[in-house]
């Protein structure tokens, strides 16, 4: 996510904007930016691709910027490449508005023709400069004042955003709204502080306002005044940070993998609405969907001739994203009848490849840096083969080089072992399965629509799910001696257990092992022992009576069972010694649901343990080698 910094006070603010935005870089950035004003001349704004240390050096280390107030930023590119001219702040025509956004603005196109035909002109890619224009507008064609002209903006626009910006006729002052967004507001002697999160003012004061959605203010030194979106003034009560600065980076969660496990509903939402539309221009807002909704890949550049011409799909990814793949597997070949291979990166571009021109091969990754995954991406390319990428990172090597790209809209992941960026993955590749099906005929637009309308129930149910952890963590309790844990499903919930399984062992050190349930008595049945834990999968209705007689044939030779079904399934309930029941959904998007209960186990097993939870030993985050 993007990180915002703001100061009014009595100080230089250029270096305390660094400063504060330092301690946001673990939010991951691209590039960073300021804008600081020295009373009633015009800000001066300094801009940097890269590192915050590029800017701190280009404005050695704040000291030839001058101003008592001032806006910083450091940007995790979601529309526009990382580089300088996409950078914020960004401006209107003669620094009249000048702004930073953490967030993403969903109908920024339809916006950004609008201020077109209204005579403006733009400089970047980024949603950020069309919403920065459109308060422009609003504050000059209507003569209101800031407030009023934030007010009308944030009734136009879609999407969330946590702005703060700077009036040229308003000197020493900074306006901020916000929705759904993170933002803060700190108070100090005669100083003002506005941030994205706590750690960015922890230094300065620990009295903070909590600004609430769609709420403005306006910030001048020690004075704070919120307003509501009706331009009435609201009082908010000012308190106060406890948290130590550590915790503080992660939110108050102790490690960057819980945070961003309970991230997962948001990466589902916005990754959701970034290619799907509202009939009546509302978007999920993951609780209720408004009207009949359609998908849009233009954004992803697939048309729907190419979509009706593939052959076969090639799926190719590493790790985490290999098992989105064998998910997708089922999922696209269920509900748009193409063929869909999977393959492992290192693998695919070491094998005869038997591509066609009218293929498609599809990369998952994360980083978008992965060296396997990038290879298969150029030996396909050079076989003549459309490509599409699907990656969190906004120009990564794999989203420049793809043909077509889907941006799963996760946010920056810290944590080694991946949860929220998979999830979002998963979201797209379902997403893709219902296109294709309705473009190649093999989908009803009725049975498309329910599909839609139920992919957007998913990240309600996820956080369902996050409310009911303790159960696992006293589960998780009795794994944790363990020192083989089995994972069995059938279908998708094979996919499920690849991903449970690789979890548990990347953190917790178990080793771990999925297998599809017919396949265990082939030969692995032998190593289960008495006390052996065996996780069983069942959500695929078709198959749960066949996982159930694989897990009494592993129970009777002494086996520790947990059944992970779906309410109402109550028929592994007599098996086991342990049930956890997920809410209904779809049984294509059971992925989506099933993975969190495993996600938990593997961090519960891991912090049992007393492992580095977001470090694990021997991984990195990317794999840029072979
Ligand atoms: C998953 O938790 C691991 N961190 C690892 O398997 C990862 O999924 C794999 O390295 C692929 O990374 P990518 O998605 O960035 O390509």
């Amino acid at each position: 996510m993007c990180g915002i910094v703001g100061y009014i006070g009595k100080k230089q603010a250029a270096p305390i904007l660094l400063d504060g935005l330092s301690k946001l870089e673990y939010r991951g950035y691209d590039s960073a930016g300021l804008a600081v004003r020295d009373g009633e001349k015009d800000p001066v704004v300094v801009k940097a691709k890269g590192r915050l240390k590029d800017l701190s050096d280009k404005t050695a280390e704040g000291t030839t910027v001058f101003g008592c107030c001032g806006i910083g930023h450091t940007r995790w590119a979601t529309h526009g490449e990382p580089s300088e001219n996409n950078a914020h702040p960004h401006v209107s025509d003669g620094m009249n508005v000048v702004g930073v956004h953490n967030g993403i603005i969903e109908n920024y196109q339809e916006l950004k023709a609008k201020m077109i035909r209204k005579g403006y002109s733009f400089y970047s890619d980024t949603d950020t400069e069309v919403a920065i224009k459109t308060v422009d507008y609003y504050y000059r064609k209507y003569g209101v004042g800031p407030i009023d002209a934030l007010a009308k903006t944030m009734v136009r626009v879609r999407g969330s955003y946590a702005l703060a910006v700077m009036f040229k006729d308003y000197p020493g002052e900074i306006f901020v709204a916000r929705k759904d967004s993170p933002m803060i507001i700190g108070l100090g002697e005669d100083e003002t502080y506005v941030a994205s999160d706590v750690p960015a003012i922890l230094k300065y004061t620990r009295k903070v306002y909590y600004i609430g959605n769609l709420e403005m203010a306006r910030l001048s030194a020690g004075q704070v005044t919120f307003y509501n979106l009706d331009g009435d003034t609201v009082e908010k009560p000012l308190t106060e940070i406890t948290w130590d600065a550590e915790a503080a980076e992660k939110g108050g969660y102790e490690h960057f993998m819980m945070k961003e496990i309970h991230e997962q509903p948001k990466a589902i939402l916005d990754t959701i609405n970034s290619v799907v539309r509202f009939a009546d221009g509302t978007a999920s807002d993951g609780r209720t969907v408004a009207g009949k909704a359609s998908i849009d890949l233009s954004s992803v550049g697939l048309t729907d001739e190419e979509i009706r011409k593939f052959r076969q799909i090639h799926i190719v990814a590493c790790g985490s994203a290999y098992h989105v793949g064998i998910a997708a597997q089922y999922v696209i070949e269920d509900l748009a009848g193409v063929p869909v291979r999977v393959e492992l990166g290192s693998e695919f571009r070491y094998r005869t490849l038997l591509l066609d021109p009218d293929d498609l091969v599809v990369i998952i990754s994360q980083s978008g840096e992965t060296a396997d995954s990038l290879a298969a991406l150029r030996e396909s390319k050079e076989k003549g083969v459309r490509t599409l990428a699907i990656v969190n990172v906004v120009g990564s090597s794999i989203a420049r080089e793809a043909d077509y790209v889907f941006y799963t809209m996760a946010g920056p992941e810290i944590a080694v072992a991946t949860t929220k960026a998979y999830s979002a993955q998963l979201v797209s590749c379902y997403i893709l399965g219902i296109q294709f099906g309705l473009v190649r005929g093999t989908l009803s637009q009725e049975k498309a629509d329910r599909l839609i309308q139920e992919l957007s129930t998913l990240p309600g149910k996820i956080a369902r799910i996050l409310e009911d952890k303790e159960r696992l963590q006293w589960f998780a309790s009795k794994l944790s001696p363990a020192h083989d844990i089995f994972f069995l499903g059938r279908g998708l919930d094979y996919a499920i257990c690849m991903e449970g399984s690789l979890k548990m062992k990347e953190i917790s050190y178990v080793h771990s092992e999925a297998y599809a349930g017919g396949e265990l008595k082939h030969g692995t049945i032998s190593l289960i022992e008495e006390g052996t834990p065996v996780i069983g999968v069942l959500t695929q209705k078709d198959l749960i009576e066949k996982t159930i007689s694989n897990m009494v044939e592993v129970g009777s030779r002494g086996a520790y069972l947990m059944g992970l079904t779906t309410n109402g399934n109550f028929s592994i309930e007599d098996q086991a010694d342990f049930t956890y029941y997920i809410p209904r959904t779809d049984e294509h998007f059971t992925p989506s649901l099933a993975v969190v209960p495993l996600q938990l186990l593997g961090y519960y097993v891991a912090c049992a343990r007393g492992l580095d939870v977001d470090k694990p030993r021997n991984l990195a985050k990317s794999v840029t080698v072979e």
